[in-house]
């Protein structure tokens, strides 16, 4: 045997290191082989104490993955020096069932101490929320590190408000590489659970400021919903987003058909002629609608920040790194596809980087070569994707317009609860 093998071997260990874990099916096989058992069985817990929980879950992978990649931002607790997305516009007095999260991260912490992130099990418990609830079951990819930091700006900026209309929404995806038809498939997520009256307001009184309801809404479903939420009402009260609000089905596709959409971005993709087809395919197949929902879920899911990151631990004392917080600034910075071209170009560089150190290191019989060749590597690829170059930025993110936030009120706090596990 070539005394270069053993060194060759080293190689191999150090490049899959140095480039970083690329997301896989099974990613805790050995390291935690009853992960998704013990997600899923604490799914099932939380259904049976609270219906609803399990939609209240799933909801938390769109504003996680959204914001920055899925990386458990959303689950940080404000501190000192970081508003963190949880009072978020989008998210204050609505996001919940944290402490599902928080049970699920006590048990896995139990089996498999500092392994599973808290990122993964959002997009393991997603999964579950759906296939528990009657809809598709799918394979997920994991692999995913927690972030460091969270940005209640970002959420403000990116996350899209309940008005939004079908126009805005395809754009919005678009930006995440989402195509019309799985941002039409991805909002029939909201064949399970709930949403506030605050939601919904200015739908049943003040509509695009005409003091009117929608003319979309359907006449008895709008008496329904003016019984629900009265002017006077509490308006964190709230009503089933479809007919069938525990049953995932394509039962919320119906009802847009019929004018009984309960969010104006519900309705909007069936008066929309950009999205009506996609409304009206899954409206008549599920099968289809099923199949859409999971394809769409996991280029969700695909979505990766950039950031430093962390499997983040019981206590969740700051475990930081300083310096790949700063790196995780600098990737922020960049436009989304810029950040996608930064992971894609460490990668094949590194990898060329290798392939020709060990080529040349074998053909010249020199281990000293191999590690010259390949520190040479090492050095141009962080010269490439480490700053911040103007290429990353190509196709800046167009953020929502100031006035689209300004329509969406800054409700006051309810609850300010503290949770055990989802705090640095
Ligand atoms: C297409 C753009 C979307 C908009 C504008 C939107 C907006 C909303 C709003 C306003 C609510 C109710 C909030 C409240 O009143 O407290 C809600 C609830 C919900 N959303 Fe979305 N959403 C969108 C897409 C998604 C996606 C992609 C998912 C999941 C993959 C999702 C999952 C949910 C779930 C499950 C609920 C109910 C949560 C509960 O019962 O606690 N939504 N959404």
């Amino acid at each position: 045997m070539s005394p270069l093998v053993p060194h060759l071997i080293l190689y191999l260990l150090l490049l899959t290191v140095v480039t970083g874990e690329i997301l896989r099916p099974r990613f805790y096989s050995e390291t935690c082989p009853e992960a998704e058992s013990i997600v899923r069985n604490e799914m099932k817990k939380a259904m049976i104490r609270e219906a609803r929980s399990v939609a209240s879950v799933m909801r938390l992978q769109f504003h996680d993955c959204f914001v920055n990649g899925c990386d458990a931002s959303v689950l940080l607790d404000d501190t000192p020096n970081m508003l963190g997305e949880k009072l978020a516009l989008s998210n204050i007095n609505s996001l919940r069932s944290f402490e599902v999260v928080d049970d699920i991260k006590e048990a896995l912490e139990k089996a498999c101490p500092a392994t599973v992130s808290c990122a993964d099990i959002v997009i393991m418990a997603s999964r579950d929320a759906v296939a528990l609830t009657g809809g598709p079951d799918w394979e997920v990819k994991l692999g995913r590190k927690d972030s460091f930091t969270a940005s209640q700006k970002d959420s403000d900026d990116i996350m899209p408000s309940p008005r939004a209309n079908a126009t805005f929404l395809i754009d919005l995806f678009k930006r995440f590489d989402l195509s019309v038809k799985d941002m039409v498939a991805l909002s029939g997520s909201h064949s399970i659970g709930q949403a506030r009256c605050f939601s919904i307001m200015f739908r049943l009184y003040n509509q695009s400021g005409s003091g009117k309801p929608d003319p979309a809404l359907e006449p008895a479903y709008r008496q329904k919903l003016d019984k629900l939420c009265p002017l006077s009402v509490d308006q964190n009260v709230t009503g089933p987003l479809d007919a069938t609000p525990v049953v995932f089905d394509n039962q919320y596709f119906k009802d847009l058909v019929s004018g009984r959409g309960f969010l104006n971005s519900d309705q909007t993709l069936y008066t929309s002629r950009e999205t009506r087809e996609y409304v009206k395919m899954f409206s008549e197949d599920q099968a289809e609608f099923f199949r859409a929902f999971a394809e769409g879920m996991v280029k969700l899911g695909d979505l990766q920040s950039g950031r430093g990151g962390e499997i983040r631990l019981e206590n969740f004392e700051v475990r930081s790194d300083p310096s790949a917080v700063e790196l995780g600034f600098l990737r922020i910075e960049m436009d989304w596809q810029g950040q996608k071209l930064v992971e894609q170009l460490m990668q094949i560089l590194l990898v060329i980087a290798g392939v020709v150190a060990v080529v040349v290191g074998y053909a010249t019989e020199s281990f000293r070569t191999m590690m010259l060749i390949y520190a040479g590597g090492v050095v141009l690829t962080t010269l490439i994707t480490v700053p911040n170059w103007p290429f990353y930025n190509l196709h800046p993110l167009k953020w929502l317009d100031p006035s689209e936030a300004e329509k969406h009120p800054k409700p006051e706090v309810v609850v300010a609860s503290k949770k055990k596990f989802s705090k640095k």
